[in-house]
């Protein structure tokens, strides 16, 4: 069972090769999307209905696409929850160091702390996981941490690991990288200072065009709520929405199905991984697709022969400033082909 999972990597990474199955435990915007108790009692007995033989609980704190921390309640509900089923708990603590406003993370090692000195807990029912792909920004070292209390875990961790090793090479770059305080604390500081600095500045601008966010202080990315967007509140509709924002204004936010999410019109938008005025001009872009206020303001796309560039405007409004939007839309420089802002050069 996982809980608003991080789109369809789990289903990549977990169900490709094993042949697991995942079941969302289904969180509502009427909370925060919160995983409640009661979620996850639904969801495990709808899995018992179909007969399948649930494992484990899969979490991601900070949460992906959510961009928030599970508070210390949730964390303490999680597990007593898989102690009293025996079942298992995965913590993808991936995003750990990426909060940057309170409340502080709190990782699921400080619950089990507490619980444990209360006669709680099961150590061997819980796993972390972990990387340096988001915190440090490093996901081309391809290096992964499992953190386990089960030895039998950790064995068969051990043996897995000789398909994937981290050459010594990383290894001695990371490690002599990590053990400099200094440049480590640094680096975070810095990194939490610029993802609040964007995140405010996402809010800000997208509020001005009536577009909510939902609180967060976490992660590289903000969950964006275009539900009034859509047409009736169907997945079918969500696509057909998440189509016209890559189509009429080249960005590829990723809409909220793609994470399980059961409430159509939600998206997420990666904001880390590009620079100011990229982010200007994605914005901006986003902007006129939400903001149009007529059905003759619509943002059309045509293409520009002699330039080979799309232009983007509102019919009546931009109309004689062509050039202006034209400067105000395009992106400054050329993209990476990761990037969420598909650049509309050809
Ligand atoms: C929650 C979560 N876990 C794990 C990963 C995988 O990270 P990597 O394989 O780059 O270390 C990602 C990447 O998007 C993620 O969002």
């Amino acid at each position: 069972m996982d809980s608003i999972s991080s789109n369809c990597r789990f289903d990549r990474d977990l169900r490709w090769r094993t042949g697991v199955q995942l079941i969302p435990v289904v969180c509502k915007s009427s909370n925060g999307f919160k995983i409640t108790k009661a979620a996850l009692e639904e969801a495990y007995e709808k899995a018992q209905e179909a007969n399948i033989n649930v494992k484990g609980i899969l979490i991601t704190n900070p949460s992906n696409p959510l961009g928030t921390i599970l508070d210390r309640e949730t964390l303490q509900s999680i597990v007593s929850f898989i102690n009293k089923k025996k079942i298992h708990l995965i913590c993808d603590e991936i995003y750990a160091a990426t909060v940057f406003s309170q409340p502080k993370f709190i990782s699921i090692a400080e619950i089990i702390e507490e619980e444990e000195e209360e006669g709680n807990c099961n150590r061997d029912l819980i796993h972390i996981v972990y990387s340096l792909s988001k915190d440090m920004g490093f996901p081309g070292f391809r290096v992964g941490i499992l953190y386990s209390y089960n030895d039998e875990v950790v064995n068969c961790a051990r043996k897995m690991s000789s398909f994937g090793l981290v050459s010594t090479q990383t290894q001695h770059l990371i490690a002599t990288m990590l053990s400099d305080d200094e440049f480590v604390e640094g680096f975070m500081a810095e990194s939490s200072k610029r993802l609040a600095k964007r995140y405010n500045f996402i809010r800000n601008e997208l509020s001005k065009v009536k577009i909510e966010c939902l609180e967060s202080n976490a992660g590289l990315f903000c969950w964006m709520d275009l539900r009034k967007m859509l047409k009736n509140p169907t997945l079918e509709e969500e696509m057909v929405l998440w189509r016209g924002i890559v189509n009429g204004v080249k960005l590829n936010v990723s809409p909220g199905s793609s994470f399980h999410c059961s409430e159509p019109g939600w998206f997420r938008v990666c904001f880390a991984n590009m620079d100011d005025e990229t982010m200007e001009v994605a914005l901006k872009r986003m902007q006129m697709f939400v903001g149009k206020p007529k059905e003759e303001e619509m943002v059309v796309v045509e293409r520009n022969k002699r330039s080979k560039s799309i232009i983007l405007r509102r019919l009546g409004s931009f109309s004689s400033s062509r050039r202006t939007m034209e400067e105000a839309i395009m992106p400054p420089c050329i993209l990476s082909p990761q990037s969420p802002l598909v650049s509309a050069r050809t």
